[in-house]
Formats: structure tokens, C-alpha cells, sequence
């Protein structure tokens, strides 16, 4: 790039950024995901480090935020309120450490860590321990008075503990929306939007994600809205003081500040060296998900407070601290259409073909949209540029539409008037909200109801996955499920993708035959689960197995015998009812009978086997329940519970004032998870591990 270009390009990105700086800091209504933001701005520094002359004082790299609206009062920030550079390797990491290192003349460097909050700044002033105000960050110099608001937040103190208490001083911190509040709050939106849409009113927006949530909630004219919103804030910074000391090292003023009863992370923790501190940025990758917070990186801090004036900054970034960012979880892209899907019942699900985006660490071109009703509350339409999420292992989803950037040509969508799958006409279910084929004989439900079948806890047949069904069905081997059963090697060996040279059958065929045989002795539970009917979950499964005991019982039970079982409401017995009443399931009932699929079950089935395998150790106390019935819990739901950290412990339950056993448990790698993941675990089982795989 030659100087003439540099400019050019320069200026776009100078321009493009303020736009964007405004709309997220001012509007707190961005039109790009803060990865996208991300990449602008590198590319700015970039070029600017290569031709310095074209620096501007006015220069996004060169300032924080924007200027703020005038809603609310302006406050002057005495000491501006500066930002932090970025990191995204290792190799980012010891650049600053290396830089750090050389202005430190040979002193001690130790760090310290906290989670980087994805939230807003926020500047607290405390005189006489009592809080007199609260301002926003804005352009770092200026920033909204939001006190009215911030005293709504019930952890932010009114007035201070202790003492021997600074005359003045300003505290720094991250006003943030809990992510378990968040979704409560934009399901709240997208209902009242149906509602809305009812009325013929406007849908309301939805927030991109809490933080966007939060800036908005803090910024209301009426406190009595920001009071309702689960808004939380932690401190990370002593702004300035008067008439009082600090101690000379950060994590000591964090101490300090926490004794006065402000909210201070209790995630912070003390390095000795670089390393140390990178094996805690990356336990961050691993662990993000566990916290009930959005953060988007690690901060990591000169534990020297001292040495931080003399450090200073570059532009707006202190030498003293830097944030190493996780690979983005958000992306803007384009929706190119909107296509469909049938399941194993016939609902029709909608799904997005979008532009392939890179995000949480892949291409992503499909995402879910869940189901109709969630489309129209969130208002998708087709050509909208939208936000989309891949977090830890969740499938990706579209988020919401930037309503902002709608130009006029986008398309709301209809679903279609007959199955994609056989044409049949659809049947609209009001009841539920969706629309599903009713054509039992509809390959793509036959092909997911296979697949089903065969999956984990229902026959758990191995080597039957979704190209398999593909194939029987397309071969004409497999038409229903009791199909499978029929399958023998001679049948097998007419068709050409289960033999390899000289006819002989492949491994996979043999295999696929081996699993079929050992599917035979599955328990009743597994069985009633496979069939596919609607309604009947694992669990509603369990429940049947225990009462019915057979087969035959239950393809004779009517609604009103099913209604029996407890735990089986209306709707479930209805639907179980009508299955079993059609001649085509009780064909294939019998049939799978004759094959020797015809468990009995003999008294009571442990829960489920939603925690086989694993082994948790529980310490602390938790609030849900006591750690006797935790213990319990997991013994019925098929869990082992240890009594001590071993390297084959699983995870580390911990709940308040756990002790020692963290210790033990950080020492040896072992997960260590809070009660809200226990909670999912014991809800979901292991994927709520799965969705926050330790890195340790
Ligand atoms: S320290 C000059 N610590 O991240 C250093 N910032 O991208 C001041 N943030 O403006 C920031 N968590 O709003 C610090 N533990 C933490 C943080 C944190 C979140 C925010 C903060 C800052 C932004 C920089």
C-alpha cells in the first residue's frame, strides 16, 4: 500500500468507525457485531503504524467512545476514562509483556486477571462513603450523569462499609445484564410482539445480546424501567482520590474496595509470571460459558499500581494492562433465504441459509431459526442483515435481524403450502403454532423417524446415522422402523454400497447387522422412546415402561388407562392413544414383537442414565437444595458421587464457601462448575458440560 492509498483507505475507516462508534456507545444500536468492529479498527492501527503522519487527533484509535447524547446531563470525567489495546494470540501477549517489561526496568512484574465483562463503563463517585453519582463512559472526557439509574442497581451501594473512608473518590467498574435475565427479557419482547403484530402495531426490536440490553436499560429516561432490568456491575479500577491513600497495588485495592462493600469480581486472581497468566486466559476459553455474564476476553493488569502514571498510554490504551479477546461469538451477515426442514413428527421447521461467516471458531451458512413462532416474534425476514451466535458447541442461530439497515426489499416469510418433502398439503396446528405434513408415509419424516430410531437412548443402533437411513430408505430396504429388523445379509448384499469387490458384504453391512442383533435387548424405556411418538420424551418414556411394563400393554392402553400413569397429563395420553390406534403402528408394534424386540420391564428404572459416567464431587453449600439431596440427585439420574478430587473426578460441584477441595481441584485439572451449570446438568445431563469443555 503506497501513501496515497494508505490515506484513502484511512479516512473510509476513520469515517466508518465514528459512524459505528456513535451507533454503538450514543444509539446503543449497532448495526455490527463487535468482531467486525474489531477488525476495522486493527486495520486502522495497522495503517497507522506504518505511516504515522496520517494519525488525527480525532482518529477512532486515538479516543474512546462518543460524544454522548444530550438526554442527560454532561459530566466531565477529571481523569479521562481510557480503553484497552487488544490481544488475540500468544504472540500478541508477549509483544505487551515484552514492551511492558522494557519500561520496567528490571522491576518485578507480577499480573493479575479478571474476566473481561461485556458490558458499559461506568465512573461511580463516592463522597463521604456516601454514592453521589454515576456516569457513563462516553467519549472517555464526557460522559451522561446516569445516577437516578444506578441507584436501581441493588448492588451498587448507596452508602460505603468501614471507617476510615476517602473524603472523595471515583471508582470505575462494568454495569452488566445477566445472561439468564437477558433471555427472560427479550422473550418477554418477542411475546408481546405477537401480540403487537395482532394489533397491526410495529414489532419491538430485540436486543442483540445483554450487553446491548444493559446499555440500553441504564440509559432509560425513567429509573422505574432501569429498576426492573436484572442489571449486576463489578468494579476493576480506582479512578482518582482525595483526601485518603490507596494501596500501592492493584489487587490490594480491589481487596480494599470490596471491604468497603462494593462488588468486586471474585474471579481475580494474582501471576507471578506470563505463563501463569496464559494458563488462565485459556481456563477462561473453556469456563466462559459456566458464568451467568457475558465476557468477551481476559484482562490482564500490572499488579503495580504505582508504576502505572509513569507507564501511561498509547493514544488510548495504558501500557499497564491489555485484554486478550476470545474468538468473537457474534457476527453480522446476510440472510439469503429461508428454507425448511421436516421432522420425525412432520413439524416443519424453518432454518436460514445465510452468507458463510466466520464465528465462535467456524464457517458458519446454516442456522437455526427454532420454529415459526420464533421467527415472527423476532420479525426475520429474508435479505435482513442479521446477528448471528455460535457459542461453545450450541448449533448457530440467528439472533435478530439490524432492523437499522433494512432498505425496504426484504421479505417476510410464508411457509409453504405443501411439505417440501412429498407435496402433500400441510395442516395447521393452532393449538401449537406450527405447521407439520400429515402424511405418515412422508420420506423425510420416515428418514428422521429412522435415524431416531436408531439414535443414542432410544435402540442405539451403532452405524445407523443419517446417510444410513438415507440409504435404506432410498434402497428400499427400510421403510418404517420394523423394517430394520428384516434386514439380513442376503437382502443387504442386493444392494451395491453394502459390498465391496466379488460381491462379498462390506464391514459397514456386517457392522450395521452386529448392531441390529444387540438393539434387540434394549429395555422397554428405550423402546417406547424410539417409536417416535409425539409427546413422548425419555422421561415420558420412563414413566410408562415402569407402569405398562410390555408392549401389548401399552398398544392397548386408551387415553383415559394411560391417563393413569402418573405423570402423564391429556395431551401426552391423547397423543399416545392416537398412535397406537392407527393399523399401520400396530402392524409395525407386532412386528418388532415377533423380531424379539419385546422387553419387559421389572419394577422401577433408575431416572435416566442422564449422568452415566460421570463422577462429581459436591462441596459448599447450595441454595436450590442440600448437598445431601444434590448427592442424591445424581445417584438417580445414574451419577457417581465422589467423596474426595481425584484425576478421574468429572467435575467439582461447588457451591458458597466451598474450601479446600477448589484448591485440590484447580491443582489437578479437574472442572470445577458453579450451581447454575449443576443445575443444567442435572436438567440436560452431560451436554451442559459438553457446552463448556474445561481447557485445563
Ligand atoms: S480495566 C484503562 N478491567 O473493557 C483500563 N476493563 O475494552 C480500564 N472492561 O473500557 C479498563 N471488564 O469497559 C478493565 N476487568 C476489567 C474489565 C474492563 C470489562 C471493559 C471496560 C473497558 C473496556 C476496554
Amino acid at each position: 500500500m503506497n501513501q496515497h492509498e494508505a490515506r484513502l483507505r484511512s479516512e473510509e475507516l476513520r469515517s466508518k468507525l465514528n459512524y459505528h462508534n456513535r451507533l454503538y456507545y450514543v444509539l446503543d444500536a449497532p448495526e455490527i457485531s463487535d468482531a467486525d468492529y474489531d477488525d476495522m479498527m486493527n486495520e486502522l492501527r495497522a495503517i497507522e503504524a506504518e505511516f504515522p503522519e496520517l494519525i488525527t487527533p480525532d482518529s477512532p484509535t486515538q479516543k474512546t467512545g462518543a460524544e454522548p447524547l444530550s438526554t442527560f446531563e454532561v459530566v466531565d470525567h477529571p481523569r479521562p476514562l481510557l480503553s484497552l489495546g487488544n490481544c488475540f494470540s500468544r504472540e500478541d501477549l508477549e509483544n505487551w509483556y515484552r514492551r511492558l517489561a522494557d519500561r520496567m526496568d528490571g522491576d518485578t512484574i507480577r499480573l493479575v486477571s479478571e474476566p473481561k465483562i461485556d458490558g458499559l463503563a461506568m465512573a461511580l463517585i463516592y463522597e463521604q462513603g456516601r454514592f453521589v453519582q454515576g456516569a457513563t463512559r462516553g467519549d472517555g472526557l464526557h460522559g451522561e450523569n446516569v445516577t437516578a439509574n444506578l441507584r436501581t442497581i441493588p448492588v451498587i451501594p448507596k452508602t460505603l462499609k468501614g471507617s476510615d473512608l476517602p473524603d472523595r473518590f471515583e471508582v470505575r467498574g462494568e454495569v452488566y445484564m445477566t445472561r439468564s435475565g437477558f433471555e427472560q427479557m427479550n422473550a418477554a419482547i418477542g411475546e408481546a410482539n405477537i401480540e403487537r403484530e395482532k394489533a397491526g402495531r410495529k414489532p419491538v426490536a430485540l436486543y442483540a445480546n445483554p450487553r446491548n440490553a444493559a446499555a440500553g436499560s441504564v440509559r432509560q429516561k425513567d429509573p422505574s424501567i432501569t429498576a426492573a432490568r436484572p442489571l449486576a456491575m463489578y468494579v476493576y479500577q480506582l479512578g482518582w482520590i482525595e483526601g485518603g491513600k490507596r494501596p500501592g497495588s492493584h489487587h490490594e485495592v480491589m481487596q480494599w474496595l470490596g471491604d468497603m462493600g462494593l462488588p468486586v469480581n471474585p474471579e481475580i486472581r494474582i501471576h507471578e509470571t506470563l505463563e501463569e497468566a496464559y494458563g488462565r486466559i485459556t481456563w477462561w476459553g473453556g469456563q466462559r460459558e459456566r458464568l451467568d455474564y457475558d465476557i468477551d476476553g481476559t484482562v490482564l493488569k500490572l499488579d503495580d499500581a504505582d508504576a502505572w502514571d509513569r507507564l501511561g498510554a498509547v493514544g488510548r490504551e495504558p501500557r499497564w494492562a491489555t485484554a486478550y479477546k476470545f474468538p468473537p461469538q457474534q457476527r453480522t451477515t446476510k440472510l439469503r433465504k429461508i428454507e425448511v426442514n421436516v421432522g420425525r413428527t412432520g413439524v416443519l421447521t424453518p432454518f436460514a441459509v445465510l452468507e458463510p461467516v466466520f464465528v465462535g471458531g467456524a464457517t458458519v451458512s446454516l442456522a437455526t431459526l427454532h420454529n415459526e413462532g420464533d421467527l415472527k416474534r423476532k420479525d426475520i425476514r429474508i435479505g435482513d442483515t442479521v446477528i448471528v451466535q455460535r457459542a461453545g458447541e450450541v448449533i448457530p442461530q440467528v439472533v435478530a435481524p439490524v432492523v437499522s439497515l433494512r432498505d425496504g426489499s426484504e421479505q417476510e416469510f410464508e411457509m409453504p403450502a405443501v411439505c417440501p418433502s412429498c407435496g402433500v398439503p400441510v395442516v395447521r396446528d393452532p393449538a401449537e403454532a406450527a405447521t407439520y405434513c400429515p402424511n405418515t408415509s412422508c420420506p423425510a419424516q420416515i428418514m428422521r423417524l429412522l435415524e431416531h430410531f436408531a439414535g443414542r437412548g432410544s435402540m442405539d443402533i451403532e452405524g445407523l446415522g443419517e446417510k444410513m437411513a438415507l440409504l435404506l430408505y432410498r434402497s428400499g430396504l427400510a421403510r418404517n422402523v420394523a423394517d430394520i429388523y428384516d434386514l439380513t445379509p442376503e437382502r443387504l448384499a442386493g444392494v451395491p454400497e453394502f459390498t465391496v469387490k466379488g460381491g462379498r458384504l462390506s464391514k459397514v453391512a456386517e457392522n450395521l447387522l452386529a448392531g441390529i442383533e444387540k438393539s434387540k435387548s434394549r429395555p422397554l424405556a428405550n423402546v417406547l422412546f424410539a417409536l417416535g411418538i409425539r409427546h413422548v420424551g425419555f422421561e415420558t418414556a420412563r414413566l410408562l415402561a415402569e407402569r405398562l411394563t410390555n408392549l401389548t400393554a401399552l398398544m392397548a392402553a386408551d387415553a383415559a388407562a394411560l391417563q393413569q400413569v402418573a405423570g402423564i397429563g391429556p395431551v401426552v395420553a391423547q397423543s399416545i392413544a392416537t398412535w397406537s390406534a392407527r393399523p399401520e403402528n400396530q402392524a409395525v408394534a407386532a412386528r418388532l414383537m415377533a423380531a424379539g424386540v419385546n422387553p419387559v420391564q421389572v419394577g422401577r428404572i433408575a431416572e435416566s442414565d442422564l449422568l452415566a459416567g460421570l463422577t462429581l464431587v459436591v462441596t459448599g453449600s447450595l441454595a436450590a437444595m442440600s448437598r445431601n439431596e444434590a448427592e442424591d440427585r445424581i445417584r438417580e439420574l445414574g451419577g457417581k458421587v465422589g467423596s474426595g478430587i481425584t484425576k478421574s473426578t468429572s467435575a467439582l460441584v461447588a457451591g458458597e464457601g466451598g474450601g479446600t477441595k477448589l484448591a485440590k481441584a484447580e491443582k489437578l485439572g479437574v472442572r470445577t462448575i458453579d450451581e447454575a451449570t449443576f443445575l443444567r446438568l442435572l436438567a440436560e445431563g452431560k451436554a451442559a458440560l459438553q457446552a463448556a469443555p474445561a481447557d485445563v
